[in-house]
């Protein structure tokens, strides 16, 4: 039988001692039982091992060209994340080394990232633009993240982020900028089929709140969701734009506090926390997690694989510092790379989960509970990774 797998003795992470089968047919999970028949199934017996939804990273910048780790030796130095945008560096470096190459030259460049995700299991990455900074250079990173579902198993959510930063180039204010980049881009981009989403980088550095309005109000009238870069270096006021426009996610969200948690439990807006970029700028500034919890707003963690504030290509590192540096249980950091990721994408009935009628991504761990995933650095537990109910790895 064609596309019929049986994954039998799967060990769930609900912590249950008892193993089960779970029945994959045409790319989709069928059946979830003790025990079923293996007729007309090619058996993939699991031995006991740990059987999860493949993970999704829900927030990466994985296509850019170029490197900026000599930032990284200037901050070690002492030299502020600000400091060294404010003087030229920082996003707008990226930009020129993203805009001299053209889409395969991008995904060539991209793939060492990329595989290293996929080999932790990942099976959904989002994509975002944002280092292009011209329609022309924002179009080609968004045809590069949908090259790569040709050329790898993966699932590829693509983002406008063209409101990242100000171009040293354009000749115009921000008001401008929006209206004729980001904006006008986005039209074209949405006309391509090129973008599933449109975000926007809400900070002094970047853009303000009702800059980044009529770009969400068009956003609206294409029928594309929305997510945010905000409240990631200061209280920078775009949770409440986001919460207005129902944004599937607000990212980084470290100031954000009692006012901007009450308005993502009110949306549906789910927090995707960057504990990477924290990690790597030696930011203080915790993410507000006990609030979150109280309030029910689902978290999600994601690398934000990016070359300045997160050169961090490990959803399982990330899963670890989730734990360790924001206090995230265990189930909540599987949960915040699976189901909740999935919902910041807006695909929370699609992948995420496994119960029948989801997609057959998984991911089969050489470990006995989940603990063992996150508990642990620098070991990749990955025995299989399976995509729409195809074994692409081990
Ligand atoms: O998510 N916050 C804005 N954008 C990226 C950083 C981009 C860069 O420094 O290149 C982020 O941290
Ligand atoms: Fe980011």
């Amino acid at each position: 039988m064609p596309n019929a797998i049986l994954l039998t003795n799967a060990r769930l992470a609900d912590g249950e001692d008892d193993l089960v089968d779970i029945a994959i047919r045409d790319g989709r999970i069928t059946i979830i039982d003790a025990t079923l028949s293996h007729d007309g199934y090619e058996v993939e017996d699991c031995e006991g091992r740990l059987v999860t939804p493949g993970l999704i990273d829900c927030h990466t910048h994985i296509i850019h060209g170029g490197d900026r780790t000599g930032e990284f030796e200037m901050r070690l130095l002492g030299v502020t994340y600000q400091e060294i945008a404010r003087a030229g560096g920082g996003i707008v470096s990226t930009v020129a080394a993203t805009r001299a190459l053209d889409p395969e030259e991008l995904v060539a460049e991209s793939l060492p990232r990329i595989d290293a995700l996929l080999s932790e299991g990942v099976t959904t990455i989002e994509i975002k633009s944002g280092y292009g900074l011209s329609i022309r250079a924002e179009l080609d990173m968004l045809r590069a993240a949908r090259l790569l579902e040709t050329l790898r198993s993966v699932r590829v959510k693509t983002t406008w982020l063209a409101a990242h930063t100000m171009p040293m180039d354009f000749d115009g204010t921000k008001a401008d900028y929006i209206s004729n980049v980001a904006i006008a881009g986005l039209r074209q981009a949405h006309a391509e089929g090129l973008v599933d989403a449109v975000d926007a980088f809400c900070e002094s550095i970047a853009f303000s709140a009702e800059e980044i309005r009529p770009l969400f109000a068009v956003a609206r009238e294409l029928g594309l969701p929305v997510k945010l870069h905000t409240e990631q270096l200061t209280q920078s006021g775009g949770t409440s734009l986001a919460a207005e426009f129902g944004a599937l996610s607000v990212d980084h969200f470290e100031y954000g506090k009692d006012a901007e948690v009450a308005a993502i439990a009110a949306s549906g807006t789910v927090a995707v926390l960057l504990p990477g970029a924290y990690y790597m700028l030696s930011e203080t500034q915790k993410p507000p997690v006990e609030a979150l919890r109280r309030a029910n707003v689902p978290m999600a963690l994601a690398t934000d694989c990016n070359p300045g504030t997160s050169p961090v290509s490990s959803i399982l590192t990330t899963m670890n510092m989730g734990a360790v540096l924001f206090g995230l249980t265990v189930r909540e950091c599987l949960e915040a790379v699976t189901v909740h990721a999935a919902r910041a994408l807006g695909l929370a009935d699609e992948i995420g989960r496994l119960d029948p009628g989801a997609s057959a991504d998984l991911a089969i761990w050489d470990v006995e509970c989940p603990a063992q995933l996150v508990g642990r650095l620098g070991i990749n537990s990955l025995h299989k990774r399976i995509f729409k109910g195809t074994v692409v790895h081990g």
